[in-house]
């Protein structure tokens, strides 16, 4: 049917595997340097717009990516894996979809609530019945949580992977090169 053999995984699959953790590697780096500036600071605007947009753009990519693999299925689970990994790895990987939905959706709102102007759409008024400093915390609390929840799942993934490349030597990696 299709390159989902026993072998591996389909190539757009890959792609959009690498290509996520790729942006996602460099939206921590601009995330943590934004933290860091002054918030009236020129190149902090210039990077908070970068950072919008490659978080839309993750976003994005990672709902074509979830309707990509419900559509295309998965290839059969690698013989090396025992029940509970595959059970592991179902879960483990549900969570970071969630994940990657997660960050740039509360990112969005915490940039919402901060009344900062947005590419492309400028500055949203947010309606002022609402105290906005209360939801500007609530929404950076989740944009936190998430992303160091993610550290702690992705720690989970790639552990397995790992473990079946030094301790199992079954090259379960390669599905996904
Ligand atoms: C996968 C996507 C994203 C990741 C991994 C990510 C990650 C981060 C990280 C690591 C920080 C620094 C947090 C800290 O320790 O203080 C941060 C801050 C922030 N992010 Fe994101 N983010 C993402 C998407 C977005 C999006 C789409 C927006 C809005 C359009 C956004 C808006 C913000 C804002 C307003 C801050 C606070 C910056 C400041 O402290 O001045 N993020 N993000
Ligand atoms: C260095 C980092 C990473 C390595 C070495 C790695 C490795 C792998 C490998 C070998 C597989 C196939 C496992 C199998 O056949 O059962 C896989 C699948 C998967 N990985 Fe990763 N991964 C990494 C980072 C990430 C990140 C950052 C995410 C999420 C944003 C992620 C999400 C997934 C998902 C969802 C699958 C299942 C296939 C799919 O739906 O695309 N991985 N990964």
């Amino acid at each position: 049917m299709d390159d989902s053999s026993a072998r591996g995984y389909h190539p757009v699959t890959k792609i959009f595997h690498w290509g996520i953790l790729f942006l996602m590697a460099g939206q921590f780096l601009v995330g943590y340097t934004l933290a860091r500036l002054e918030d009236d600071d020129l190149i902090e605007d210039r990077l908070f717009t970068l950072h919008a947009l490659l978080g839309i753009t993750i976003l994005v990519l990672s709902i074509f990516r979830l309707t990509w693999r419900r559509r295309q299925g998965l290839p059969p689970w690698a013989p090396t894996l025992t029940p509970f990994e595959r059970r592991y790895s179902h879960t483990v990987e549900r969570i970071l979809y969630v994940l990657v939905l997660a960050i740039p959706l509360s990112g969005l709102a915490l940039a919402l609530a901060d009344e900062r102007p947005l590419p492309l759409i400028g500055e949203v008024e947010i309606s002022d019945t609402l105290d906005d400093s209360e939801v500007e915390d609530v929404f950076e609390g989740v944009h936190i949580a998430t992303h160091l929840v993610f550290f702690a799942v992705f720690a989970l993934h790639v552990g397995l992977v790992i473990k079946h490349q030094l301790v199992d030597r079954d090259g379960l990696l390669n599905r996904m090169l």
